[in-house]
């Protein structure tokens, strides 16, 4: 969506993966979809480098409203959770120099059975400008898929017709890949923001892994429809959480940067363990995902299970892109496993060469690597090892 918005793939954080639907503040006082959560979360990305690093967006997925509309029909903000309303929150979290966003849904009702926006649109597009909305995510449940080609085309004119801009993130192609209908993504690309593309993650290496699987099963349907303004989502980081170790995170957070996904965190930025927002704020690989030429990578090779993943990146020299490189390996035999191949097998093909920096190691290799040198990388079980390389 060509809108100024979403230039490089949108960071930021939401509520969703990590805290999910949890309405019972009584039980869960601080993991409750509320006020409170929202505020906390904002001062963590302000207080430990989180904004600093770029993680700019801060959305309110979705169990945030009350369940019945007013008698205009506006949305209410659960009464309880959110006692000051949404202006004075989007407030809280602009003065902290953030953007706010919001989660509602195309259909009759969210995926959590709140009201949708069907009937609704323009008061609900309105509303959200009214409050200093910054970023919609509309979801798809509850919905016809057949008429989405429709319907998130007219929210999304409504949300431009509100005058303030908004980052729109769809959920149109999941949920028409689900019902056999092959997603017009030339239509998606042109009226989205981004979009997800398959499966919600939730906290497990299977499930990002078969997320990936995906990615690189369809790049050849995919991979072209993103770039600057428009981008796929393989959906939100789940860093710091349960189900990741250090080495599965350092995947997740390469393959990302590889993908050009937006990078929505979710999860508890005042539980996190110290190494895994380590790897969340790495500048190198954050720049890696921001590159400006937004060209999503992809799977190029695999050897002994495991993945070769390369994004062209800047500097571009003698007409040669730089590239990310990312190995993962989907190993589980315990023992650290080493591949062999060369640059031109993966597509890197630069006469003059390539400067090499272990981007997790932080350290430059001391000999430039032509197309047909040798290279040897060894990867952990379900971890990864991510290169750069420079052309020369
Ligand atoms: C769907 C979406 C998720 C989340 C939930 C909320 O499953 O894909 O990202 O928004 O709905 O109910």
């Amino acid at each position: 969506l060509e809108n100024g918005l979403a230039r490089t793939p949108p960071m930021g954080w939401m509520t969703w993966q990590r805290f999910r639907c949890i309405t019972d503040c009584g039980t869960f006082p601080n993991d409750c979809i509320s006020e409170n959560l929202v505020k906390r979360t904002v001062d963590a990305l302000v207080r430990d480098g989180f904004k600093d690093a770029g993680y700019e967006y801060v959305i309110i997925d979705d169990c945030w409203p009350e369940m019945k509309r007013s008698g205009e029909g506006l949305l209410i903000p659960d009464k309880i959770r959110f006692p000051n309303g949404m202006k004075a929150l989007g407030d809280y979290i602009h003065s902290n120099g953030l953007k706010f966003g919001i989660y509602q849904d195309y259909g009759t009702k969210t995926c959590a059975g709140y009201p949708g926006i069907i009937g609704y649109e323009e008061l609900d597009a309105n509303l959200f400008a009214s409050w200093g909305v910054d970023y919609v995510k509309l979801d798809g449940c509850y919905a016809d898929p057949k008429t989405m080609d429709e319907g998130y085309v007219a929210f999304g004119q409504l949300l431009n017709k509100t005058g303030r801009p908004m980052v729109y993130s769809c959920s149109w192609p999941v949920y028409q890949e689900g019902n056999g209908i092959d997603p017009n993504f030339t239509l998606i690309a042109k009226h989205c923001n981004l979009w997800r593309n398959w499966d919600d993650i939730d906290d497990s290496w299977s499930s990002l892994a078969s997320i990936a699987n995906y990615f690189a099963e369809n790049e050849s349907r995919i991979q072209q429809f993103a770039g600057p303004g428009h981008w796929n989502d393989p959906d939100m980081l789940i860093i710091g959480n349960f189900g990741l170790s250090l080495e599965q995170s350092k995947v997740q957070m390469a393959l990302w940067a590889v993908l050009a996904a937006p990078l929505i965190m979710s999860n508890d930025l005042d539980a996190i363990r110290p190494e895994y927002r380590e790897i969340l704020l790495n500048r190198e690989i954050i720049n890696i995902n921001q590159d400006s030429l937004g060209i999503q990578g992809v799977r190029r090779k695999v050897i002994n299970n495991i993945e070769i993943w390369a994004r062209p990146i800047l500097p571009k020299n003698n007409d040669f892109y730089s590239f990310a490189v990312a190995y993962v390996s989907h190993r589980t035999d315990g023992a650290p496993f080493k591949i062999q191949f060369n640059l031109t097998e993966i597509g890197l093909t630069n006469s003059h060469g390539y400067v090499e920096l272990d981007v997790f190691e932080d350290v430059i290799s001391s000999t430039i690597k032509y197309p047909d040198t040798l290279l040897s990388v060894i990867v952990n079980p379900t971890g990864c090892v991510l290169h750069k390389f420079i052309a020369f």
